[in-house]
């Protein structure tokens, strides 16, 4: 039989006992100079990094990625040429809840999904639903404080979630989404995954499209009752996470086809709405779904908060041939996201190894700070421009870099945020009730919105509610206040 290996302290000295600390005399106190004890109790007391702000419960797998159709006319992403494979991580998520939350409260599930591919980190950060709360970047902090807990009692509250929404009606087509059967699914495997913003692609003659992402769950998008959802949330509140840990276990491996929307860059300019309006899809009929790949989840992390909890996604990670476009939000979310890695994880996070590429190397002039692991070679200088040849350093290649974008078409830009003929708050979040939702879920979706109206003890804020779905429908509005006016 194997021994076990000696346990040793972080810098590799034998330790002779782990039961006892090291006292004067048997039954005397505790000494200062037990190294060992000192170092197990501060490694103990820092295991915590702070948890993600929102988003903070979640869970992940690692995977494959594999191109199966020809989109090499819209991109020249290496990752998303004709028969191309990329290894993949996703984490899923809520958004409201701390880590120990229920997986299975009510709400819209984040689904992160990173390609590690030969032209460095591609992250998609999206949701289960193609449409935001929002779309001025401005106005985050404040929803997500309204989404948590109030700053007295450090109760969640219906009364702060409707206020902030009735007062924000450009949320009316995601609270729509929310309130429906996709505020609850069945599992992380049932949930379908939107890049929701627009981006963009660029081929290989250097042309422009915008584009929308799909993940298409080929598990089918599948809804847990409230019932079922409340008594899970109190016996398994790891539900999702234990889920999807044991289908891969099992060797059930779960897998989404990806899609894209395209629409030519000048069509931006005038499409009858704001196409980086973020609170809006572009309807299908306009721009239809075509399809890029699959990918199939296939391996556990081995380690939850190294590959998981470490995990640091950001819509900013882009590639040669991807891009972001005019929308203020993603805009804003660029910036947010590094920024809480440094905070969270620390300056050198993209040193991790579940952050660092996995073809290519890193290379440049950033140096040091913090936990800083991997360094430049001896004779690489630590500025740019340098007059040492190859042996100075790496150079910038307009050719093979990510390309400056949109921001060389100022028109483009400067209007981007213009409202047009169809831009309106509550169109998109009206048909998807009257067009979309079948009768029974029409029928959930009323039944919903009732527990929601006798959660709001505030009349003022009940009264705005009554409004705010009377501007999504009136039909709707008549009906919840009929049924549930005070
Ligand atoms: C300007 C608006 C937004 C800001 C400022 C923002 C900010 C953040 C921050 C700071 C985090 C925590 C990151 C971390 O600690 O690793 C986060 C997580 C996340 N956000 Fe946003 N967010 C915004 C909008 C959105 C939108 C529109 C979506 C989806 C379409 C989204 C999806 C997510 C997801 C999925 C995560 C979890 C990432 C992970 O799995 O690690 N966020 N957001």
């Amino acid at each position: 039989m194997a021994e076990n290996k000696i346990l040793t302290t972080q810098t590799g000295t034998p330790v002779a006992d782990n039961e006892h600390s090291l006292t004067v005399g048997p039954d005397g106190p505790t000494v200062l100079h037990d190294h060992y004890l000192l170092e197990k109790l501060a490694s103990f007391n820092r295991e915590r990094v702070p948890e993600r702000n929102p988003h903070a419960k979640g869970g992940g797998a690692f995977g494959e990625f594999v191109v199966t159709e020809d989109v090499s006319k819209y991109t020249r992403a290496a990752v998303f040429q004709p028969g191309a494979k990329a290894e993949t991580l996703i984490r899923f998520s809520s958004v409201a809840g701390e880590q120990g939350s229920p997986d299975t409260w009510r709400d819209v599930r984040g689904f992160s999904l990173r390609f590690y591919t030969p032209e460095g980190n591609l992250d998609i950060v999206g949701n289960n639903t193609p449409t935001f709360f929002i779309r001025d970047g401005i106005k985050f902090p404040d929803f997500i404080h309204s989404q948590k807990r109030l700053g007295a009692s450090g109760l969640r509250d219906a009364d702060m979630q409707w206020d902030f929404w009735t007062l924000s009606p450009e949320s009316a087509h995601q609270v729509t989404y929310l309130m429906g059967d996709r505020g609850l699914s069945k599992s992380w495997r049932h949930l379908n995954g939107y890049g929701s913003h627009t981006y963009q692609w660029i081929n290989a003659e250097g042309e422009r499209f915008w584009v929308k992402y799909h993940f298409i769950s080929q598990q089918g998008v599948e809804r847990l009752s409230p019932e079922e959802a409340e008594k899970l949330a109190g016996s398994d509140a790891d539900y999702y996470r234990r889920d999807l840990f044991e289908s891969i276990e099992r060797g059930e491996f779960p897998s989404w086809d990806m899609y894209v929307q395209i629409m030519p860059y000048e069509e931006a300019k005038t499409y009858r709405f704001n196409p980086f309006d973020l609170t809006k899809t572009w309807p299908k009929a306009d721009y239809p779904r075509i399809k890029v790949g699959t990918f199939t989840l296939n391996r556990n992390p081995e380690n939850f908060f190294a590959q998981i909890e470490q995990a640091a996604f950001t819509p900013g990670n882009q590639v040669p041939g991807t891009g972001i476009s005019p929308d203020k939000m993603l805009m804003a979310r660029v910036f947010s996201y590094a920024d809480a890695h440094r905070h969270r994880i620390g300056a050198n996070f993209n040193q991790l190894p579940v952050n660092q590429p996995h073809a290519g190397e890193v290379n440049n002039y950033q140096h040091e700070g913090n936990m800083r692991y991997h360094f430049n070679s001896a004779e690489h200088r630590t500025y740019s421009p340098n007059s040492y040849g190859q042996a100075g350093g790496p150079v910038a290649d307009p050719i093979k870099g990510v390309e400056a974008s949109w921001e060389a078409d100022g028109t483009l830009v400067r209007s981007a945020h213009t409202l047009r003929a169809d831009d309106d708050d509550f169109g998109q979040a009206g048909t998807l009730y009257r067009d979309v939702f079948s009768a029974e879920e029409k029928a959930r979706f009323h039944e919903v919105l009732g527990g929601q109206a006798q959660a709001i003890t505030v009349d003022r804020i009940r009264e705005a509610f009554f409004q705010y779905w009377t501007n999504v429908d009136a039909e709707l509005g008549a009906l919840l206040r009929a049924n549930y006016a005070a």
